[in-house]
């Protein structure tokens, strides 16, 4: 699935834009250093990935720096493996005063010689914009 604005290769199962609205924000391989000693990836390292992931709608909409406040919701649904294809998806869902309120949605595409795509991680994040000094400034001035 494409479109004008996201032209992607054929290769690639997962489109730019989710039925839920989420748009494709970032995209990442999981390497061996990424792992925890059950072989898994470690959870911390996917919840990094998701802050950044969630940072770039309010870095849009508030046209500036921003700083997470706060992790309403995290669930890991499915392990993540070692090679997966992680493709992440953001909606923003709440425009505050100086907030921006974000769902992240994580799917991967796994086993290149069968293809196929598992939703591994939900969340829900809200960023702060800040100013040159680290305050909130108003996400939309004026
Ligand atoms: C984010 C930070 C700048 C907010 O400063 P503050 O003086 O507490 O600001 P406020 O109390 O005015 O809150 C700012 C906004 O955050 C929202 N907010 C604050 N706490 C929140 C929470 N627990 N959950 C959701 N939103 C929250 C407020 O509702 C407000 O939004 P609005 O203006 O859209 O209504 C400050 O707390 C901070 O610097 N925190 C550390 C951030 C950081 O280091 N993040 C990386 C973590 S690894």
């Amino acid at each position: 699935m494409t479109d004008a604005s996201c032209p992607l290769p054929a290769p690639y199962l997962m489109p730019c834009q989710t039925d839920e609205g989420g748009e494709l924000v970032m995209r990442v391989i999981p390497m061996p250093a990424d792992a925890n000693p059950n072989g898994d990836i470690f959870g911390g390292w996917i919840m990094a990935q998701v802050d950044l992931a969630g940072a770039v709608l309010p870095i849009r909409v508030s046209r500036g720096r921003v700083t997470t406040v706060a992790v309403n919701q995290f669930i890991f649904k499915q392990p993540v493996s070692i090679g997966d294809l992680l493709s992440f998806y953001a909606r923003v869902t709440r425009v505050g005063n100086t907030s921006v309120t974000v769902h992240v949605d994580v799917f991967a595409e796994r086993n290149p010689a069968e293809p196929h795509v598992v939703k591994v991680t939900e969340a829900s994040l809200t960023y702060v914009a800040i100013d040159a000094q680290g305050r909130p400034r108003p996400v939309q001035p004026g």
